[in-house]
């Protein structure tokens, strides 16, 4: 960053800290913005500064998206937790809001959801003013050093100015632990099928499920995923949404993530698919899957509130693992966010049921410029590191290559039944020992129609047949990858470059 943009930064910051009378921290927040550096993600979502890790209160509310975020705003390592906030009225460009959510007698801010309590059911509200409700873990920390194990518990948080001033509600907490370390991340929705609000939280090995009538008052329904599931680590940040396949039928769908025990080693999200009658949920088989089978989608969930009409159910995921996310090697910022993700349930050919994940459409109003390749082998000069790849029906195998100047390279092959990533040779891997690694992944269908590998500063996602299988992955090149190859059969690709969002 140049010495006048980072000056005039700092200075905004400094005076939105001091709240200036006269011009709205809004509006400070959004003049200089410092997304010029190495490695700075350029279509995802990266805080301004400082740390990020998991997406938080994930809400559409009054054209708006929400995306708050678990933030440390002292230091780029995880430390005492904030929820940072932005906006964005199309999921792809976003604006810095001020923190909505600090610290306070009872703990630091962990991970959480947001709802719009359209009925007011809390009384928070006014009227014609529904408020919006954050639900959230109040970590205590001074309780944990103390040596407690209940200094995990669930609280409430209501904004009547779309998010922008954030109350505390004084009964908190409305969910006491009772007696648990790991009782963390509630995930909360209206179900109307049940009349009631469900609240989905992660104990150490399980989900309990809870029900509530206005958000303060709960009560413990049923437990999920004792003896299912991937137990190589802690469960945490759950989800539980209502999504139609692809031949109607209403099914349910658990999130689940868990640390470690991924598929590639680390952090990771599993789900399952099953049926929810308000009170249990039974998943179809006891097997469980991965949201993504990459190294760096964690503690993902899903937004509340999508109106109807447009009905997706849309993701977003915290773009780092916790074997590293600590180290990796950015100073001013750490951490982003996956790009956000419409879900989806389909039958496919090999895996049974699947949960699809890709981009949002949104995406493509970001492109600025496409140029199309031929059908056989290719090497493309690139002209930025921001892009969308995209190739149709490729005929047996395929391998894309990504490579800089100083020849770090990351490739992507493509066989008949699997796919992989190796970021072995891409770029700065020193800062952990199990960074430098070749992943793999199962395809679901013997055809691949369609292979799209979103490329940003330091990541890629690759989505195989619209999401059957999801690979996202970190890189950091010591300078942006100039050249792609593409080697194998195909009928056309083709590269979009993006606009970039900042
Ligand atoms: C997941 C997580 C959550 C917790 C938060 C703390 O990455 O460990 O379980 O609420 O991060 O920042």
């Amino acid at each position: 960053m140049n010495k006048t943009l980072k000056m005039k930064t700092l200075v905004c910051l400094a005076l939105v800290g001091c709240g200036v009378q006269g011009t709205s921290p809004e509006a400070m927040i959004s003049v200089d913005r410092p997304y010029t550096e190495m490695h700075r993600p350029q279509v995802h979502f990266s805080p301004q500064s400082q740390w990020l890790n998991d997406p938080n209160g994930l809400v559409f509310f009054d054209g708006e998206y929400h995306l708050f975020y678990q933030h440390n705003p002292d230091s780029n390592v995880w430390g005492p937790m904030h929820w940072g906030h932005a906006v964005s009225s199309d999921l792809v460009r976003w604006r810095h809001l001020p923190i909505a959510l600090y610290p306070d007698i009872l703990g630091t801010i962990f991970s959480g959801s947001a709802v719009v309590d359209w009925n007011n059911t809390t009384g928070f509200g006014k009227t014609e003013i529904p408020p919006m409700v954050a639900i959230f873990t109040h970590h205590n920390h001074l309780s944990r050093e103390r040596g407690d194990i209940n200094y995990q518990n669930q609280s409430l948080a209501y904004s009547l100015d779309n998010g922008r001033n954030w109350q505390k509600y004084d009964g908190n907490p409305v969910l006491d632990n009772p007696g648990i370390e790991d009782f963390r991340d509630p995930k909360v929705s209206w179900h109307e099928d049940f009349d009631q609000w469900t609240m989905v939280l992660a104990v150490k090995d399980h989900v309990n499920i809870y029900s509530s009538n206005d958000l303060k008052n709960w009560e413990l329904q049923s437990e999920f995923g004792r003896e299912i599931g991937a137990h190589g680590g802690v469960w945490e940040c759950p989800d539980l949404f209502k999504l139609a396949d692809d031949s109607g039928a209403e099914k349910w769908v658990m999130l689940v993530s868990i640390n470690p025990g991924g598929p590639q080693g680390g952090s990771a999200t599993q789900y399952f698919i099953g049926d929810f009658d308000g009170t249990t949920f039974i998943p179809d088989s006891d097997a469980h899957a991965w949201i993504d089978y990459g190294a760096d989608n964690y503690a993902g969930v899903t937004f509340s509130d999508i109106p109807n009409e447009d009905g997706r159910r849309i993701f977003i995921g915290w773009m780092s693992n916790w074997q590293y996310a600590n180290v990796v090697p950015t100073i001013n910022w750490r951490n982003g966010m996956t790009i956000p993700r419409e879900l989806s349930l389909v039958n496919s050919e090999k895996g049974g049921l699947l949960l699809k994940s890709r981009p949002v459409q949104e995406l493509s109003n970001a492109s600025k410029e496409r140029l199309t390749f031929g059908v056989e082998d290719a090497m493309i000069n690139l002209k930025q590191d921001y892009f969308s790849l995209d190739i149709r029906n490729i005929e047996g195998e395929l391998s894309l290559s990504l490579v800089n100047d100083e020849e770090e390279s990351v490739n992507i092959i493509l066989r008949s039944d699997s796919i992989i990533v190796d970021r072995t040779q891409a770029g700065i891997s020193t800062f952990s020992e199990v960074f430098a690694a070749t992943h793999k992944a199962p395809l679901f269908s013997s055809k691949v129609e369609k292979l799209e590998v979103l490329v940003d500063a330091c990541s890629i996602e690759v989505f195989v047949n619209d999401g059957e299988t999801v690979m996202t992955e970190l890189l950091f090149p010591s300078s942006p990858y100039n050249t792609l190859s593409v080697n194998g059969r195909f009928e056309n690709g083709s590269i979009a470059y993006l606009h970039a969002i900042w």
